[in-house]
């Protein structure tokens, strides 16, 4: 049962030494990777990957959201759309099995760290 999902920019591009090599967008590979990583671990029916068409992020890319009802939404953005996959796959284990999504700062990849821009409540909290 889907109940998080990821938002990924298809179009965030590669950093200018590695826009060459490839032929899909960065966003686009990181989406590619991502889904192809997934499929090895049993709690990938829990989130399901939407690409979608700028974040208003071009300048910081790759952007990706990480969201779900009653639970934290990261934003994150700077994330290289190769070296990025492993510690980006970790980090939405870690959200998918988290109450609230509430992954403590310290157990975080320092590239999720590092990357995390924003971290808004969930829309169901009253306030
Ligand atoms: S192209 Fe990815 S945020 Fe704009």
């Amino acid at each position: 049962m889907t109940e998080h999902t990821l938002l990924v920019c298809s179009l965030c591009r590669f950093s200018e030494t590695q826009n060459k090599k490839h032929g899909l967008s960065g966003g686009q590979h990181l989406i590619e990777e991502l889904k192809k990583g997934l499929e090895e671990h049993d709690w990938s029916d829990r989130i399901e990957i939407k690409p979608v068409s700028c974040m208003a992020a071009c300048r910081r890319s790759c952007a990706v959201t990480l969201a779900a009802n009653d639970k934290l939404t990261f934003i994150l953005e700077k994330l290289a759309p190769i070296e990025s996959v492993p510690d980006l796959l970790k980090f939405i284990e870690q959200y998918v099995t988290t109450p609230k999504g509430k992954v403590p700062y310290r157990e975080r990849a320092r590239s999720i760290q590092q990357s995390t821009s924003f971290i808004l409540p969930p829309l169901s909290d009253s306030y």
